[in-house]
């Protein structure tokens, strides 16, 4: 018998990665990057709102460069440089810093890109011994590689409960099936709420054997409140300000 077992060849990069992995390397010739100049760096309201809310949730602002870079790529469609002179500006963090982050995760992106879906079929160990391999080929049919879906492989999404799993334009669905695929596509194309009944956010438990009907899941009722993804409800969402915090290496 094969070393594989009779298994499906996992196709890998180069490197020996399923994922294409980051191979940009730092540009030396630039100037060193300082805190941006508030004075000359203007800030749309609706984005300075945002990442201050976000960097109310911790006790150190560095936290919040997530939320923030995905608020600014919300708005100005990818994480430009004059989006992450703006974060960095609010945040009072340098650019680099910003860069280093933004560049670390894949769903940030650094270069202008069309707008599109992204559907992130995770791959790695505990989705791929259920099935997402099958899972994954299914949705690149399903997509049938129109420009505007977006359809990869991922590395471990944290949600290995829900395996095989996907991230739908941020929205947790699984356990999937390949023949969830063209539902997937289906609700994308026509605007709904992608798999709605298998979003992790509306799953109460995946425990077997918890209290009757604990791990039921589907949408809650119209109306209910919803967590945000720090797990604290809405009117919590002005708690406290930035904290005073710093210096930090690279502040300088
Ligand atoms: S292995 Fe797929 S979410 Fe962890």
């Amino acid at each position: 018998m094969s070393a594989t077992h009779g298994r499906r060849q996992v196709p890998r990069f180069g490197h020996g990665s399923r994922v294409p992995g980051w191979d940009d390397a730092v540009d030396l010739t630039k100037d060193p990057a300082v805190i941006p100049d508030p004075a000359t760096t203007p800030v749309p309201a609706e984005l300075r709102a945002e990442i201050e809310a976000a960097m109310a949730k911790y006790p150190e602002r560095r936290s919040a460069a997530i939320p923030a870079l995905h608020a600014a790529q919300r708005l100005h469609g990818w994480c430009s440089p004059e989006a992450i002179d703006q974060v960095a500006t609010v945040m009072e963090l340098t650019p680099a810093y910003l860069t280093s982050v933004a560049s670390f995760y894949d769903m940030l992106e650094l270069t202008p890109r069309p707008e599109h879906h992204d559907v992130y079929v995770c791959t790695n160990i505990s989705c791929s011994l259920l099935g997402a391999d099958e899972v994954f080929d299914a949705m690149v049919q399903a997509a049938g590689g129109a420009e505007d879906l977006h359809v990869r492989s991922f590395e471990c999404l944290g949600a290995c409960d829900i395996a095989p799993m996907a991230s739908v334009d941020g929205e947790y669905v699984g356990p999937l099936t390949p023949g969830d695929a063209e539902q997937i596509v289906a609700d994308l194309r026509d605007g709904r709420p992608v798999l709605e009944a298998k979003q992790l956010r509306f799953r109460r438990c995946v425990d077997p054997g918890v209290e009757a009907q604990g791990n039921d899941f589907g949408p809650p009722p119209p109306g209910a409140p919803r967590a945000d993804t720090a797990g604290r409800p809405p009117e919590t969402d002005d708690a406290g300000g930035p904290p005073e915090a710093g210096p930090f290496p690279g502040d300088n």
